[in-house]
């Protein structure tokens, strides 16, 4: 099956009836997606689990446009057409129309492109305007399918809170779609180390195909996500934070350990981004809870409990702490 058939086969129509909104937030993976076994239809191999943060995100309308081509402002600015972003934006918006061009503007809370899964919130939010604007009115799974085609990490971005994206086994991906796990941790926090927002040399994409081709590590790393996914969400039921903690940023060393191992090899992480994982191991031998996660980026996110956000703010000044289920909606 291609997107093209997919999309066909989950769309009613593809006439556009008003001007479309879409809001949502990035994710952040506590148990990474790495890899695809399908490329043009952002199938993975494993699947992953993630928090939303809801203060961060995008926010996106859509509208047609009597210009000859597709009209995209990021962030305010007009894009040039021949742009990366703009580039990949009109080829994913081909897939849902016939002969007509969008104008669009698309708001990002986050730097695009750091590592910070810009793009996850940006399909998100894209696809809910679609959905919006042509009047689609589809549940959260068809979206999340649609949500994926753009970037697989988006499929969970159409949900606050905790959510599993499940990788499916069929060859047409009407199986992989996230949903999200009914449960709440209003203590846990999440804080932003940016150690640098520029974007990245290497798109996700290209360095998956490049370790699933080549690294002998990544071998081990389906089974390992898979189990590492199970085990977080037995630590958010049971509110376990050491072992979420643990768990999780155990499962970003071993993504990163395969991008290593990767040839020619993949490092997104800068100097400081190393000195802030020994601040963190400094902390956690001072008996204070917090972990770390990194994404296809030089930034750390970390994890930690409401009761510890002084002393970890008195280590690292420039955090910005989120709190995910301040508002949950769903
Ligand atoms: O959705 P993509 O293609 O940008 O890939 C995201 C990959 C990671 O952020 C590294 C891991 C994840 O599960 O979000």
């Amino acid at each position: 099956m291609t997107a093209q058939q997919l999309v066909n086969s989950i769309i009613p129509h593809k006439k556009p009836v008003q001007k479309g909104t879409g809001k949502a937030a990035i994710n952040i993976a506590l148990s990474k997606y790495w890899g695809k076994r399908n490329v043009e239809l952002n199938l993975p191999t494993n699947s992953s689990l993630s928090i939303s943060l809801p203060d961060l995100g995008t926010e996106t309308t859509i509208e047609v446009s009597r210009a000859k081509q597709d009209v995209i402002f990021l962030n305010g600015k007009q894009l040039d057409e021949d742009e990366t972003f703009a580039k990949r934006l009109s080829k994913f918006l081909d897939l849902f129309r016939e002969n007509c061009y969008f104008e669009i503007h698309t708001t990002n809370t986050v730097s695009t492109a750091a590592g910070l899964a810009s793009s996850a919130s940006g399909y998100a939010a894209l696809v809910l305007a679609l959905n919006d604007c042509y009047q689609w009115q589809l549940s959260k799974k068809p979206l999340s399918i649609l949500a994926r085609l753009g970037s697989g990490s988006a499929s969970r971005s159409i949900y606050d809170g905790f959510v599993i994206w499940h990788k499916g086994d069929q060859a047409d991906g009407k199986d992989s779609y996230a949903e999200p796990i009914n449960e709440q941790w209003q203590d846990l926090r999440v804080g932003l180390v940016e150690v640098d927002s520029s974007s990245k040399k290497m798109s996700s994409t290209q360095g998956m195909q490049n370790t699933v081709n080549t690294c002998e590590l990544y071998q081990s790393w389906p089974t390992k996500a898979e189990a590492d996914l199970l085990k977080i969400k037995q630590a958010i039921q049971e509110k376990d934070f050491r072992t979420l903690g643990e768990t999780a940023e155990n499962n970003a060393l071993s993504m990163h350990a395969t991008m290593m191992a990767t040839q020619p090899p993949i490092l997104y992480w800068q100097p400081e981004s190393v000195a802030s994982m020994h601040k963190v191991w400094a902390l956690r031998e001072q008996g204070i809870a917090v972990y770390f996660t990194m994404d296809a980026g030089p930034n750390l996110k970390l994890l930690f409990l409401e009761q510890d956000i002084k002393s970890i703010q008195a280590e690292f000044n420039e955090l910005k702490v989120i709190q995910p289920f301040k508002t949950i909606l769903r």
